[in-house]
């Protein structure tokens, strides 16, 4: 197959939509990452999406929707997403929620859990595309499962040309980290930090979020040890590079590419992933990393270098 590549105006928003229709595949902009994106309602369109990342099928999908009143066709509304919702969305944060018995959705989105994650995107290109195609986009980040997420058009024409029809080239993503996924099912629980401070979470609910900790039984199910992994080691905390090290730097370092050299988390986690495309290219043996601070923003993006560094299977 061949990948297009559309251009964010009306006749590539109107392509999408139509290929999205058709069941076909479109990778599209958000304010986090690119989605690879297939329409939630249809069953082949959703299979297409764990086939074409090579994604586990027990990892259920985000749906993403233009506002909060769809978001309310498919999942149970409470007062507390309510309160979340009208602070943060749109923006870098999913819920998960009870699922609607009547949502309409492919059971293959939620992997067959009784909960939905879903968002309402930032981003103008996505929106865009949703208001075109006029219905749920299911979407995980569109890069090959277990690979370094992408933030640029570029980088997902790397991991999956020839396997999707369409690329929405709407720019570099400017928050650059995944949505924070917040459970609502019960108590309120910090499922995956990211692109929204968990701090920002808490203050909105009035209260700290419970920690998910691996084998909860609210569990976000995608949550795998090793994750975002570059062709190169990783080293965490480092100092200075060794012999066939190459420096990824926060701060005022020497390094081959620098997060922040102002130290700015937010500059960082919109660099993290597209620097580490960029160092991996380079094919060092390992990647060093600056040691970065654990709080707002850097929770998120030790999450993700954590899980980059971890053992592969
Ligand atoms: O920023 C984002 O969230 C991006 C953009 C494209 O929206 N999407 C994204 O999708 O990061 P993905 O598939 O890479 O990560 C989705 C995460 C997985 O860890 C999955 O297990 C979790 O969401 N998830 C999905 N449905 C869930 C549910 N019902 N309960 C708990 N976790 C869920
Ligand atoms: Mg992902």
């Amino acid at each position: 197959m061949e990948t297009q590549i559309l251009d964010p105006n009306a006749e590539g928003y109107a392509r999408a939509a139509s290929l999205l229709t058709k069941g076909q595949l479109v990778a599209f902009p958000t304010e986090t990452v690119y989605g690879l994106g297939g329409d939630a309602c249809n069953d082949i369109a959703v299979a297409r999406i764990f086939e074409a990342k090579d994604r586990p099928r027990f990892n259920p999908l985000i749906v993403h929707v233009d506002s909060v009143e769809a978001a309310k066709s498919y999942v149970q509304w409470t007062d507390e997403a309510d309160r979340i919702a009208s602070a943060f969305w749109p923006g870098p944060l999913t819920l998960v929620l009870p699922l609607r018995p009547d949502n309409g959705l492919s059971p293959l989105v939620t992997a067959n859990l009784p909960s939905l994650a879903i968002r309402v995107p930032q981003n103008p290109v996505a929106i865009a595309l949703l208001q075109a195609f006029g219905g749920p986009i299911a979407a995980p980040s569109a890069n090959p499962s277990g690979k370094i997420s992408p933030t640029t058009a570029d980088h997902v024409r790397a991991g999956l040309s020839g396997r999707i029809a369409g690329i929405l080239d709407g720019g570099a993503c400017n928050v650059g980290l995944e949505s924070t996924i917040l459970g609502l099912v019960d108590t309120p629980m910090l499922l995956r930090p990211g692109g929204l401070p968990a701090e920002a979470a808490e203050a909105a609910l009035g209260a700290p979020l419970a920690q998910y900790h691996a084998g909860d039984p609210m569990t976000a199910p995608g949550q795998l040890a090793s994750h975002y992994a570059p062709g190169a080691k990783m080293r965490l905390n480092a100092r200075n590079p060794k012999t066939g090290e190459l420096l990824l730097g926060f701060g005022a370092v020497e390094a081959t590419l620098n997060l922040s050299p102002s130290g700015d988390l937010t500059e960082a986690a919109a660099n993290l992933f597209g620097h580490l495309h960029a160092m991996d290219a380079l094919g060092p043996d390992t990647i060093a990393v600056s040691e970065i601070p654990d709080r707002g923003l850097g929770r998120a993006i030790n999450d993700r270098l954590r899980r980059a560094a971890a053992p592969r299977p």
